[in-house]
């Protein structure tokens, strides 16, 4: 059920394909009101790294170190608590924090005094991913609250609704997708009462093709897929699930292939610096979901690569099509402003290119005869030429700013 293609979307995907065809890249709801995200947000979440352990002193901490690091002025301004803040709820139904959040509103005011924003996280069911107390039945009382609070960022989490959906509609699937739709939307209604700009952040996994009507309610955002790992597997499995999508991301309304694992787990360089650069070739939110106290020089460095953040946050917002695949080989292309062009060739396989060399075909990029750029992480100028060879080493990237295309007429 994860992913159902009908007919038409496979086409549509064909078209997308061609990654300067402008109706191919045309917003899926270029007539919705879009004040929040008009690019991709950018900021921190604290599941990737301390899950369950979140604390208050942690979100603090995370606030602190976006400032010291410079992050927040390369653009990182969302503070995200996910899973696990929330308490039991008073006999007037208002949902207290626990233990380890005494005061939620001395934290937003704490994280907001710093030029930065806050982000919780809530479910449409009775219970959270991780067992806490939902939304169900208290959304306006919920979407209040945060308003109160100061609350700037929404992650809705589908978890527990699950089995609601059944027993409201058992053994009919389009109903309990329908059921599913309506519980978002009813959270959308209870934020925009709330009168508070906050991004909405839809989290069911990428459930019934989201994408297609996640921003008529109101979704600033949606996970495409399940839970992202610090592995390569589940990185490039994400990445390749996000080839056809292009259509649907856009000012005010983005696929999510969710957080970034960067500095986490046992990645190696070459693929945080893939895993980075993808995300922003996908013109995905950029939530960092490291631990920041201890950030590495070389993990920093990748974090806050201002050119890199650039494509992610292009205000055209069109995301990458996966141009070709050749062996273990993929290339990718972006559009972006006044006529530039982001490139990106991604080693997948577990050697290097160099026994069976790869060529990069310009022309099937669309575009016409040599061409000059700057590789975004060697910072270096590089000339492209139609065929040209590649030597990538395993799970690394070529990324390329052209600025000026000449393209195929
Ligand atoms: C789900 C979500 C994760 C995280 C956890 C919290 O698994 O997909 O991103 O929010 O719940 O419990």
């Amino acid at each position: 059920m994860r992913r159902f293609i009908p007919l038409y979307f496979a086409i549509v995907a064909m078209v997308a394909f061609n990654p300067f065809c402008a109706a191919a890249q045309k917003p899926a709801a270029e007539n919705a009101p879009a004040q929040t995200a008009q690019t991709p947000p950018m900021g921190w979440n604290s599941w990737n790294y301390f899950a369950d352990r979140v604390t208050d002193a942690d979100i603090r901490h995370a606030a602190d170190e976006l400032v010291a690091t410079g992050m927040r002025d390369a653009g990182y301004v969302y503070v995200n608590i996910d899973d696990t803040w929330e308490g039991e709820r008073n006999a007037d139904g208002v949902l207290q924090t626990n233990k380890k959040f005494p005061d939620m509103k001395a934290l937003a005011d704490y994280v907001h005094s710093k030029g930065l924003k806050l982000g919780i996280y809530s479910s449409p069911g009775s219970k959270t991913c991780a067992g806490f107390e939902g939304s169900l039945g208290h959304e306006a009382q919920d979407a209040q609250m945060y308003a109160s609070w100061g609350v700037d960022y929404l992650k809705y989490d589908l978890c527990s609704y699950i089995p609601e959906m059944q027993k409201q509609a058992p053994k009919d699937r389009a109903e309990q997708m329908r059921t599913m739709i309506s519980a978002y939307g009813k959270m959308d209604k209870a934020l925009k009462a709330a009168g508070r700009p906050i991004v909405y952040s839809l989290c069911q996994y990428g459930w019934d093709s989201v994408w297609e009507w996640a921003p008529q309610v109101g979704g600033n955002l949606w996970r495409t897929t399940g839970d992202i790992e610090p592995r390569w597997q589940s990185i490039y499995s994400i990445l390749s699930e996000q080839a056809g999508l292009a259509q649907y991301a856009g000012p005010g309304h983005w696929n999510d292939p969710d957080m970034l694992e960067v500095g986490n787990g046992r990645l190696s360089l070459a693929e945080n610096r893939t895993h980075f650069s993808m995300w922003a070739m996908l013109a995905a939110p950029l939530l960092a979901g490291n631990d920041l106290p201890n950030m590495k020089p070389e993990i920093h460095d990748i974090l806050t690569n201002r050119e890199v953040i650039a494509i992610d946050q292009d205000r055209l917002g069109h995301q990458a099509t996966r141009v070709y695949s050749e062996g273990e080989v993929d290339v990718w292309a972006r559009p972006l402003a006044n006529g530039a062009m982001a490139i990106a060739v991604v080693n997948a396989g577990s050697d290097r290119y160099s026994s069976h060399p790869f060529h990069l075909n310009l022309t099937k990029l669309g575009l016409h005869g040599t061409q000059t750029g700057k590789d975004l992480w060697t910072g270096k100028t590089i000339t492209l030429t139609n065929d040209m060879p590649l030597e990538i080493a395993s799970h690394d990237i070529l990324l390329v700013r052209i600025a000026k295309t000449s393209k195929t007429r």
